[in-house]
């Protein structure tokens, strides 16, 4: 098992290229599958995610070729409705597949996630959802096996604004007969560029990138190109890394779906300096304390606060920070005071206590962000970091040991 070692405390300077969206792509590989014919897609991270997302649509019989930044999907071929827990268990956004296959054949056997690192993630909103469209759902020695002779529109409210519901039933949709709509739905870029992306391939789903989605279903749609848009949560873990070490540019990224962020770091000190598609941080020295909650789209998002634990770390000051989205989120926590911070949970909030400095150590990552977190500690503390378990970060983060040196910090991977 690969690990990362840091050698912290170095100054970080110039400018990196953002990748693709990892959270936008995968739900639009899985949109593929309702196409009969070619889709390609550009701007495609190079990542664990999108290697198992190829090998789950291979399963179904599309044919997959896999030329990043490019990559091919051919669902002309499709003849298994399945997704194995092999696949499923290492990556829940396999789920995504569920509805398109449902949406266009009638029929899907998926297995049900399970939980993840930081606690249960249940797919009941997803479920009932697909019920009230009319499919029979059972479930079966840990799969789902949802049918469907015709899914019909109908108006489902969703408890909460889930990101992976809103985009199985957006899929499912728009392909039922009559008008589906969708109130309380997530409106996550991710979410407004996989309908964008439908309405390509001739869906009409209307109110796209607003919480109430109207779709009215069709009989047909056709394969497409498109462009992943940039991964605003890759985006913003380098621009905390500016606002901690130095002064760092981001290139080719989308400065409003950053918008909550950029107002933290605006708070904690850090200038920010906003142009097309380009950020540039520089640190103040010493970050302020900023407290936060995170909250859904456009609030500050969850997958960045392990980064933002790790930035408020060493500030001259205490902040609060709240998870709003998932309540035990901090696996990180305990890893960051390996390395010297000084930070309490209380129900889901993180009470850091700003320290002076950190101090290298041996830490572990238990998923991509903080893995991300841990990075970000390592590359802050005094002396030698060795993070991990780094597959982790392999799912999320397209060469981020390459971006980091090539900003001048000392971080390599290595074998162990
Ligand atoms: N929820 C339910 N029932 C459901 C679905 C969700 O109770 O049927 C709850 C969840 O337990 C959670 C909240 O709703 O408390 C939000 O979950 P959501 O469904 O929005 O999350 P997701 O679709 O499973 C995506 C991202 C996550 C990101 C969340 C929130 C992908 C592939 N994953 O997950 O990304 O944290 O939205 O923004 O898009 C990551 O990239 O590291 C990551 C975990």
């Amino acid at each position: 098992m690969d690990s990362i070692v840091i050698n912290g405390g170095k100054e970080l300077r110039g400018s990196v290229l953002i990748s693709g969206a990892k959270n936008a792509v995968l739900p639009m590989m899985a949109a593929s599958l309702l196409a009969d014919g070619v889709t390609t897609i550009s701007n495609v991270p190079n990542l664990r995610d999108t290697r198992t997302m190829a090998s789950l649509i291979e399963v179904t019989g599309a044919q997959v070729q896999l030329d990043y930044p490019e990559i091919s999907i051919d669902s002309s071929t499709v003849h298994t409705l399945e997704a194995p827990y092999e696949l499923v268990k290492t990556m829940r956004a396999s789920f995504y597949i569920l509805g398109p296959l449902l949406g266009r054949f009638g029929k899907a056997k998926i297995s049900l996630p399970g939980g993840c690192a930081w606690g249960p993630r249940p797919v009941d909103f997803h479920l009932k959802a697909l019920e009230k469209m009319g499919a029979s759902i059972r479930l079966e020695k840990g799969y789902v096996l949802a049918e469907a002779q015709t899914l019909r529109g109908c108006s489902i409210q969703f408890d909460f604004p889930s990101v992976g519901a809103t985009g199985n039933i957006v899929m499912a949709a728009v392909r039922a007969s009559g008008i589906t709509e969708i109130k309380n739905a997530a409106m996550e870029p991710e979410i407004e560029q996989l309908c964008t992306m439908l309405n390509m391939m001739g869906a009409q789903i209307e109110g796209v990138g607003t919480p109430y989605l109207t779709i009215n279903g069709v009989k047909q749609l056709s394969p497409i190109h498109i462009s992943v848009i940039p991964d605003r949560i890759e985006a913003g873990t380098f621009l905390i890394a500016g606002a901690l070490l130095g002064r760092v540019s981001i290139e080719k990224t989308t400065p409003t779906h950053l918008k909550a962020l950029l107002e933290k770091l605006h708070s904690s000190g850090t200038q920010v300096d906003i142009d097309k598609d380009s950020i540039t941080v520089s640190s103040p020295g010493h970050i302020k304390p900023a407290d936060l909650t995170t909250a859904v789209y456009p609030g500050f998002p969850t997958d960045l606060q392990a980064q933002w634990i790790a930035c408020m770390s060493t500030a001259g000051g205490s902040s609060v920070v709240t998870d709003t989205v998932y309540h035990d989120r901090f696996s990180h926590v305990p890893e960051l005071n390996r390395l010297g911070a000084n930070i309490t949970i209380e129900n889901n909030s993180a009470f850091v206590r700003g320290v002076k400095k950190l101090k290298g150590a041996h830490v572990m990552s238990t998923d991509i962000r903080a893995s991300a977190s841990l990075i970000l500690g390592g590359l802050v503390a005094e002396g030698e970091t060795t993070v991990s378990r780094v597959y982790h970060i392999d799912r999320g983060y397209e060469h981020i040991v390459n971006k980091f040196q090539s900003l001048g910090a000392d971080i390599k991977r290595i074998q162990s």
